[in-house]
């Protein structure tokens, strides 16, 4: 930090001595510093539910598949989901920020599925009992964003994986928008670097199975041009 400027992202993790959830509630309270938001999806998902119809399939025509995006921020995810007919879901620790995504919600227009806000910690199930029609397991669950947000040194990332494993479905799938790729080991995060390789890692030891992984033909800026898009069946 020098001079007046206002802390950065990195900087104001770095000053909460391992307090991060707490961070991220404030942020989210204080409601003027998130910028992370880009307001709107990734276009690569936009891309890849466009360009791969069978990962929205149901199992009979008249039945409805079911998505989570944790941590969601401002539910940007969750509305694509919903779009597609999903009965979709965001989970957020922050309830500032659900109150922020069902805003958000309201200005669009009306979706094919369904979408549900609700606070909790992806790390625990009280969540899931919370609310009517929250269910144990998900069709498909998306990470974008979410890994990385999570310190690697505080020990979360196999935790997260774990946890993935008991949220999607046998035979559902994750879809990772995988970032940041370009970013060196030795930068502060969030975002925490990633790689393919970590990912892998972390999935296939919980019992994922990489069904696809492609270089996105459209991606947003904040990659750097290195993301990458893995999706893996749940055995
Ligand atoms: C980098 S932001 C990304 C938000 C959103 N995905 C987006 O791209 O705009 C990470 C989000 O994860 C949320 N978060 C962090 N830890 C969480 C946890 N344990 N459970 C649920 N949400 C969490 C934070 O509140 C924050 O909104």
């Amino acid at each position: 930090m020098s001079g007046q400027e206002a802390p950065n992202l990195q900087e104001r993790f770095a000053a909460v001595n391992g307090e991060h959830q707490a961070l991220w509630k404030a942020l989210w309270d204080d409601g003027t510093y998130t910028p992370w938001d880009r307001g709107s999806s990734s276009p690569s998902l936009v891309d890849l539910l466009q360009d791969h119809p069978e990962l929205l399939q149901t199992p009979t025509p008249s039945s409805q598949l079911t998505a989570l995006v944790p941590g969601c921020g401002r539910g940007y995810d969750v509305l694509l989901f919903a779009s597609h007919g999903l009965n979709a879901f965001g989970l957020e620790l922050s309830p500032s920020a659900v109150v922020e995504a069902r805003k958000n919600a309201e200005k669009n227009p009306a979706p094919a599925g369904t979408h549900t806000f609700v606070t909790g910690d992806f790390f625990t199930k009280d969540w899931q009992g919370k609310e009517d029609g929250i269910p144990a397991g998900f069709d498909i669950v998306y990470d974008y964003t979410f890994l990385c947000a999570l310190d690697p040194s505080q020990g979360l990332r196999p935790k997260w994986a774990a946890r993935m494993a008991e949220l999607v479905k046998p035979g559902g799938k994750l879809i990772c928008l995988e970032f940041p790729l370009y970013k060196g080991f030795d930068l502060p995060g969030p975002p925490w670097p990633l790689r393919s390789e970590i990912y892998q890692e972390l999935l296939e030891n919980v019992g994922f199975v990489r069904e696809m992984h492609i270089t996105p033909k459209r991606y947003l800026e904040a990659g750097q041009g290195s993301d990458m898009v893995s999706v893996w069946r749940r055995t």
